[in-house]
């Protein structure tokens, strides 16, 4: 399963909790993430995130898909493969809704790309909904507490337009994949967690 949505919705939260739910259930539990899932794609998170290098955004796009393909072969479906549980923090709809709505590539770049490298279809995704001022405040005050503003803050330095798009980008993808459940996201840790876990069921 995977779990989408705006920097600083909370979603990482909610994939740890996840991460547990399962465990207590007596499931073995894969937690990981893209981009940066194995070793070569925390390379490639790296120079993705860093606003040292301007990035076709169709190179962008290319990178992420790189990322993906690797994450899936090497880590995802050897884990799937043992009966594991596998969570993944981000997966495709975050293409779509940053490089498709929020960059402006065509939708057939991003489809050409997906029949390469989407080997898997999450059997649950969720993602979760929310005002993107809020969420990228949040994001943006993490980072800069974290000293990680100029290698991993790329995209929340872009304006509020940027994220309106990626928003309507995440809302559309929904609409096209029917194994996709959009969750609000406001309100309290909890109250957000038990939407998750009932989208999923
Ligand atoms: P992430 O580490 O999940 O950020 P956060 O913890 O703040 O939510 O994701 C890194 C960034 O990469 C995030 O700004 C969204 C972006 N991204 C894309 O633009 N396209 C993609 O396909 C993926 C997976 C992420």
């Amino acid at each position: 399963m995977a779990l989408d949505g705006i920097d600083g919705c909370g979603k990482s939260t909610h994939c740890i909790k996840l991460a547990e739910h399962f465990g207590a259930l007596g499931r073995k539990v894969l937690l990981t993430r893209e981009p940066g899932g194995t070793e070569i794609g925390a390379e490639l998170r790296a120079r993705l995130l860093s606003s040292k290098y301007e990035l076709e955004p169709e190179s962008e796009m290319m990178l992420f898909f790189v990322d993906r393909l690797e994450h899936l072969t090497k880590k995802v479906i050897p884990a799937l493969n043992e009966g594991m549980v596998v969570i993944s923090d981000r997966f495709t709809a975050s293409t779509f809704a940053y490089q498709v709505f929020g960059r402006g590539i065509p939708e057939s770049v991003y489809t050409s790309l997906e029949r390469i490298a989407l080997k898997v279809v999450p059997d649950a995704a969720v993602i979760i909904d929310n005002e993107p001022i809020a969420c990228i405040t949040r994001a943006k005050a993490r980072l800069i507490e974290d000293g990680k503003e100029e290698s991993e803050g790329k995209f929340e330095q872009l304006p509020y337009e940027f994220f309106r798009n990626v928003r309507n980008g995440f809302l559309t993808f929904a609409e096209k994949n029917g194994y996709v459940r959009v969750v609000e996201g406001l309100g309290t840790v909890e109250e957000v967690f038990s939407r998750v876990l009932s989208s999923i069921k």
